[in-house]
């Protein structure tokens, strides 16, 4: 480990891990064991990159919102202690081919993995507007960079503490009206996730989300992870997010259906195979 910081209401996290650095591309993530030798925290936690620096042979950035023991011990550790990764894990937001403009919504510390794909996107030519959003300006991460990096960005926040008041996708249309978005790119709490594919499917524009669902193995073995999601045959099967995800096409997720497995899903109890899906 590297250094340790505050950023608002967060914590950022600088490690050296050349490996890890030389494989990222955005969108992935990493598994990390936390608590230490005989801890009975078991399962390691997701935690995704948000940058990656050539700095030392290759230093990779988290940021942290602390929300129970594990994410607690992590935002306690100090520089020189060293952590257990195992990543780059995942599958990364695809890139358009052409340059297009592009909209990145990021909810919460969910905007820390946008920064990547806008580096990869601006590169590539493509126009960049962010929007940012969380409960309180405290917990919009990335606001400056955003401002410096995107042709435009526009904030929200639920108390109006900072920006507009409001969620990222009540602002949305006007964005995409704005600026001509072909593509949205999405980071952020599950609730948000669906609001902005909403937007995307109401403007008939695709949505890269990434998702956060609970994850105990990270590599695809323990199905912790699964959702209902469309495939290309128009059949819901569960697939794990570690594995197959966490970048999906929002319009895919069955996001009211996530937390159960739908009647008409692949392999459902009680029914659902290819055959009975029209
Ligand atoms: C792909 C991905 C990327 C993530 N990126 C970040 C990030 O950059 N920064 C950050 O602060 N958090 C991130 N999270 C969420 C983070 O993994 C959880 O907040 C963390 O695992 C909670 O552990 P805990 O011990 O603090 O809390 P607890 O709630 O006590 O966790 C108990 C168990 O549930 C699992 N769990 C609980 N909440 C989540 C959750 N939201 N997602 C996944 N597993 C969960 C934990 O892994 C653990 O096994 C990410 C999650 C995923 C799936
Ligand atoms: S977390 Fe174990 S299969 Fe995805």
């Amino acid at each position: 480990m590297l250094t340790t910081r505050r950023v608002d209401a967060y914590h950022a996290l600088t490690v050296v891990a050349p490996g890890i650095a030389e494989r990222y591309r955005p969108g992935h993530f990493v598994s990390v064991a936390v608590g230490g030798p005989g801890t009975p925290m078991v399962t390691r936690r997701a935690l995704a990159v948000h940058d990656v620096k050539p700095d030392y042979g290759g230093t990779v950035d988290f940021v942290i919102a602390v929300s129970g023991p594990g994410t607690a011990w992590l935002a306690d550790r100090r520089a020189r202690d060293t952590l257990d990764l195992v990543g780059p894990l995942g599958r990364a937001f695809p890139l358009p081919r052409d340059p297009v403009n592009c909209v990145l919504v990021g909810g919460e510390y969910g905007s820390a993995t946008l920064f990547g794909l806008a580096d990869v996107l601006l590169r590539r030519h493509c126009r960049v507007d962010f929007v940012l959003g969380a409960a309180s300006a405290d917990r919009v991460f990335g606001a400056l960079r955003a401002r410096r990096m995107g042709e435009t960005a526009t904030l929200t926040t639920e108390d109006g503490s900072l920006g507009l008041r409001g969620r990222v996708a009540d602002v949305l249309p006007g964005v995409i009206a704005d600026v001509r978005a072909d593509v949205i790119y999405a980071c952020g709490p599950m609730g948000m996730l669906r609001g902005v594919t909403a937007v995307g499917i109401e403007f008939d524009i695709p949505v890269q989300v990434a998702v956060e669902e609970a994850m105990a193995c990270g590599i695809g073995v323990c199905m912790t992870c699964v959702l209902p999601v469309i495939g290309d045959d128009g059949v819901t099967r569960m697939v794990r997010a570690c594995a197959e995800g966490p970048v999906f096409r929002g319009e895919r997720v069955r996001f009211d259906d996530i937390g159960t497995i739908p009647f008409d899903a692949l392999g459902a109890p009680g029914g659902g195979s290819a055959r009975n899906v029209t």
